[in-house]
């Protein structure tokens, strides 16, 4: 099946911005351990990193008319913020996995609210970069049953 990941903005700069919240891995690393790992399992595994709120808009559409099984997303500030990413996943009704490198609960009041998690299947957060591993391993799992 194909998986597509999501990353939303200042996520390029993994690895040198604010390790203490967000840890030292970079994007690149991620991508390829997620590539790698659903490759094993015989999935196809595409990611995308955008600071744009319309491109993460337009590959969410697109991911419709692809078949893709399985999203995961960490939509990074547009979690607080973006109703419109939102309301595209709901419109594809792919389902789909929220991530954090952080604990957004253990943060600033505004990060505290997702726009995302009552449509996700599940919610990680704050679990450092193995949260996206873990993300990718439960979809998996539930491709098996399918
Ligand atoms: C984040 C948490 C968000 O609040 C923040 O805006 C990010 C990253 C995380 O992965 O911990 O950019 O989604």
């Amino acid at each position: 099946a194909q998986i597509l990941v999501l990353h939303g903005p200042n996520l390029n700069l993994l690895g040198t911005r604010e390790p203490a919240h967000y840890g030292a891995t970079t994007l690149a690393e991620i991508d390829q351990a997620l590539a790698g790992i659903a490759a094993e399992a015989g999935h196809t595994l595409s990611s995308l990193q955008s600071n744009a709120e319309h491109e993460l808009v337009a590959r969410v559409q697109q991911a419709a008319a692809e078949g893709v099984a399985w999203i995961i997303i960490n939509p990074a500030a547009f979690t607080h913020t973006s109703v419109a990413l939102r309301d595209a996943l709901a419109a594809v009704a792919i389902p789909f996995i929220e991530v954090h490198l952080s604990n957004i609960h253990a943060r600033e009041d505004f990060r505290h609210h997702s726009y995302f998690s009552e449509l996700a299947a599940g919610v990680i957060s704050g679990l450092g970069a193995y949260g996206y591993t873990l993300a990718l391993l439960s979809a998996i799992e539930t491709l098996k049953n399918n």
